[in-house]
C-alpha cells in the first residue's frame, strides 16, 4: 500500500482476462507484494471455487483476489472466512442499498440465490481472499439460472465494477481489523446476526464424511457451524456445502 497525503492508494493490478486471479495473487505474495494488492480481471477463463469446484467468470461480473497479512494464527482462518462474508455484505448494503443473506461459511445470497462467493486460501504465507460478485449479468444459463443472480438482475441498474471494487477491498481490511482488534466474538455476534443460516435452519451440510440433515445451532468459538441432527446428535460442521432442506 502506497500513501498520498491522507489518502490510501492500492496497487490493483486489472486483467481483461485471466487464468484465475487466486493464481495470480499466490505469485504476486511470492514476490512479496504489499498488504492490500489486488489483482482484479473482468473473465477467468478457470476461475476457482470452493471445495475444487470451477466458477463461473463470465463477463458482467467482478472476480478479484486481495492480498491479506493480517496478524492472525492458521487456527483463526475460519473467522477470517466470516469476516470476508460480513464486508461483502457490508459494502452492498452502502453502496448498493442491497440487503443480503450469508450461508456459513460464506455464500452471499439472495433469497436463495448465490450473488457472490468467497475463496480464502492461505498461501504463501499471505492469506488470499478471493471474491465473485454477480454484477451487470442480465440472466444465467440455465445450469445456473435457479441459484444465481446478480446486482443487475437484483436492482434493475447497472453498477460500476471499478467503484465497487476498491470499497470491497477496504470493507475486507476493516472487518478482518475487527477481528484483530476486538476478536473472534465480535465476528461471530455480526455473522450470527446477518446470516438467516446460523441458527434454526434446516438444512442438508454435504460433508467429506457423507450427507447430514438437521437444524442449525449456532456458530463454535473457532467459526464452524453447530448443526442438531434429527437424531439429537450435534455435529459440528467444518468444511461442507450447506444447503436449505425442505
Ligand atoms: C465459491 O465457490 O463460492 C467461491 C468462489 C470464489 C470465486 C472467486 S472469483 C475471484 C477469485 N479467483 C478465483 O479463481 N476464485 C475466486
Amino acid at each position: 500500500m502506497f500513501t498520498s497525503g491522507w489518502i490510501p492508494m492500492r496497487r490493483i493490478e486489472w486483467h481483461d482476462t485471466i487464468d484465475s486471479t487466486m493464481r495470480r495473487a499466490a505469485e504476486l505474495a511470492r514476490e512479496g507484494c504489499a498488504a492490500g494488492t489486488v489483482v482484479a480481471a473482468r473473465t477467468q477463463t478457470a476461475g476457482q471455487g470452493r471445495l475444487g469446484r470451477t466458477w463461473d467468470s463470465r463477463l458482467g461480473g467482478l472476480y478479484f483476489t486481495i492480498v491479506l497479512r493480517p496478524r492472525l494464527e492458521p487456527a483463526r482462518v475460519p473467522l477470517a472466512t466470516l469476516a470476508l462474508g460480513l464486508a461483502v455484505a457490508d459494502t452492498l448494503q452502502i453502496f448498493v442499498g442491497l440487503s443480503v443473506d450469508l450461508r456459513w461459511p460464506n455464500d452471499v445470497l439472495i433469497g436463495d440465490r448465490k450473488l457472490a462467493g468467497i475463496l480464502a486460501q492461505l498461501q504463501e504465507g499471505a492469506l488470499l481472499a478471493g471474491i465473485g460478485l454477480n454484477v451487470n449479468q442480465r440472466e444465467f444459463p440455465p445450469e445456473l439460472a435457479r441459484i444465481a443472480t446478480s446486482l443487475r438482475i437484483e436492482t434493475g441498474s447497472e453498477q460500476n465494477p471499478d467503484l465497487l471494487l476498491p470499497a470491497l477491498a477496504g470493507s475486507v481490511e476493516s472487518h478482518l481489523k475487527i477481528l484483530e482488534t476486538s476478536g473472534a466474538a465480535a465476528i461471530l455476534r455480526l455473522f450470527e446476526a446477518a446470516s438467516s443460516y446460523a441458527a434454526g435452519r434446516r438444512v442438508r451440510v454435504e460433508m467429506p464424511a457423507g450427507e447430514i440433515t438437521g437444524v442449525t445451532a449456532g456458530l463454535t468459538a473457532e467459526g464452524f457451524l453447530r448443526v442438531r441432527r434429527d437424531d439429537g446428535a450435534e455435529v459440528t460442521v467444518t468444511a461442507g456445502g450447506v444447503r436449505p432442506a425442505g
